[in-house]
């Protein structure tokens, strides 16, 4: 399909959202992240939660073994099909994209370990992708001071340039995708940590809208501590 012909083709047509919890989980520790209560409700679940709300169809991606989980899912209606994910998030990404109807226009792509997304947060990147983007992802600005870092010859850690923080912004999920720009990016890939990175590299214009501060990303223990501070602040 030529990139050009992308314009001309509809977006308004069925929803349908990704969510990702395949993952290990190593830098969190022993237990699987997706699976740890916040707010007395799973990560997973509350992730899922808005997704359902502002999707069509909704496709989890689980970790071979968690195939139970899957079927209780569907059979919650909290998902409308499960699928095993691969090794890398990119993978799964694409264990999810083969089951994903042909029909659908908008793909939604969202991490499970950012369960404080916002509906409105989801219903702003389909949106954006109904009026015409191609792609388009919500991002914050960069609050920390920014630098590369190098290792100098005797194995020192040294600053190599200090980056313009204006210039920098951080992603989060949900990102929103014209169904046949994220089939393509997807086509030839391998892995990257979003799935704007691949349509960027695939030569597509990514549109940011504004990301909310609360919708941290659950690494470490401590993420999950912070996510309940912010849950109970949110109301
Ligand atoms: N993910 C996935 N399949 C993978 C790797 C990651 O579905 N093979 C999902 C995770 O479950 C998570 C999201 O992608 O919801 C973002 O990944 P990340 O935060 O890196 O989670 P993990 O890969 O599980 O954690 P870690 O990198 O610390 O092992
Ligand atoms: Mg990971």
């Amino acid at each position: 399909m030529e990139v050009n012909s992308v314009e001309s083709l509809p977006s308004d047509g069925p929803v349908w959202a990704i969510v990702l919890a395949a993952g290990s989980g190593r830098r969190y520790g022993v237990h699987p992240k997706q699976y740890e209560l916040l707010g007395g409700e799973r990560v997973l679940d509350r992730a899922l939660g808005t997704c359902r709300a502002a999707a069509d169809h909704v496709i989890v991606v689980l970790a071979p073994g968690d195939e139970a989980i899957g079927e209780q899912l569907v059979a919650d209606g909290a998902a409308d099909a499960f699928v095993i994910g691969g090794v890398e998030r990119s993978d799964s990404v694409r264990c999810a994209l083969a089951n994903v109807d042909e029909e659908a226009a908008v793909i939604v792509v969202h991490d499970a370990a950012r369960p404080l997304a916002s509906a409105a947060l989801h219903e702003a990147v389909v949106a954006a992708v109904h009026a015409g983007a191609e792609a388009a992802i919500p991002a914050i600005a960069v609050i920390d001071t920014i630098k590369r870092v190098e290792v100098d010859s005797d194995g020192t850690p040294v600053v190599a340039a200090t980056l313009d923080r204006r210039e920098l912004v951080a992603v989060q999920t949900p990102q929103a995708f014209r169904a046949e720009v994220l089939h393509r990016a997807h086509a030839h890939a391998t892995d990257a940590t979003d799935d704007a990175a691949l349509v960027e590299a695939n030569g597509g214009r990514v549109v940011i809208v504004a990301g909310e501060v609360t919708n941290i990303k659950i690494t470490g223990p401590e993420d999950l501590a912070v996510a309940a501070v912010l849950l109970a602040s949110l109301g």
